[in-house]
């Protein structure tokens, strides 16, 4: 069974704007899913609808295999932790210690299990020297942490970020991509993500959905992605700077390997060179 499955799902907005058409969409558990759009393609609205905030005008949502209905909203939304494109909306408490600890509190917790969690979260996220700050005072990239770690506190199976990197400094991002990986690889968390910063995917990804004008266009891993550059630049994105420098080098006659991280691009060089001077 799929944490998370949608069957032909399709959402229309009222005044006739359908934004999602037919969505098939399926995240097994541990995953790191990337949905990948320009802007306007549908990724916020697809998001919304794992969690009950929309509810298919046709088709249906599936969370481990139940439709969402009224009886079961509470504990969808304990299973699904979605953040939001733009923290402001998510944040509205005095203090970041508050804020983070409206979700726990909500669920009626004990007052130290409460704590425990806002604690963890907070250093989790790396914000611990923050609890006592107001949260509207804050940098963009200190808001979005505080806004993961009050999803994160609710302890959710399912991670989903809405253009988590959106207006982050390039630390913030490199801090981000290790702290999406370390949930995955630590918890087992379930972490689905929307960008049309194809730079970010395969360091985080596993498996990528293309979308474009509220259709799937595409789906696959990384590399079956990737090899795909005429499909993205046709849906207003791009294949990756590492990528395409090596296949534009192998086109050349360069004999170079094919990676799509930096890492893994660095080892298959050195692999790739180190051998062949070796025999020189
Ligand atoms: N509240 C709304 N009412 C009508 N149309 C909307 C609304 N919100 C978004 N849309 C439309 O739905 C489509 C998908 O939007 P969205 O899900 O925000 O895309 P993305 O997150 O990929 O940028 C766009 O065409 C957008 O104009
Ligand atoms: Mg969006």
């Amino acid at each position: 069974m799929h944490l998370i499955e949608t069957r032909e799902l399709t959402y229309t907005y009222p005044g006739n704007v359908t934004a999602l058409h037919n969505l098939n969409f399926v995240a097994p558990r541990n995953a790191r899913i990337a949905v990948i759009g320009s802007n306007g393609a549908g990724k916020s609205t697809l998001f919304k609808c794992f969690n009950g905030i929309f509810k298919p005008s046709s088709g249906s949502v599936l969370i481990r295999g139940e439709p969402i209905t009224k009886e079961n909203i509470r504990e969808v939304r304990k299973f699904v932790g979605i953040v939001f494109q733009n923290a402001d909306d998510q944040i509205f408490s005095p203090t970041v210690e508050q804020d983070v600890a409206f979700g726990p509190t909500n669920l009626r917790l004990d007052e130290e299990t409460i704590h425990h969690r806002v604690h963890e979260a907070l250093r989790l996220v790396g914000i611990e020297e923050l609890a006592h700050r107001v949260p509207h005072h804050l940098s963009g990239g200190e808001k979005k942490r505080v806004a993961i770690a009050g999803v994160i506190a609710m302890e959710p199976e399912v991670l989903v970020l809405d253009e988590p990197t959106a207006g982050l400094d390039p630390q913030g991002v490199s801090d981000l991509i290790s702290f999406i990986n370390s949930l995955s690889k630590k918890f087992g968390m379930t972490v689905i993500f929307s960008t049309h910063d194809v730079s970010l995917v395969a360091e985080v990804a596993d498996y990528v959905y293309v979308m474009n004008k509220g259709c799937f266009v595409a789906e696959g891993t990384v590399e079956e992605i990737f090899l795909q550059p005429d499909l993205l630049r046709s849906v207003r994105l791009d294949v990756p700077v590492l990528p395409k420098l090596l296949s534009s080098l192998q086109k050349k006659g360069v004999p170079v390997p094919m990676a799509y991280t930096f890492e893994d691009a660095e080892r298959a060089l050195v692999e790739t060179y180190s051998t062949k001077k070796d025999l020189a």
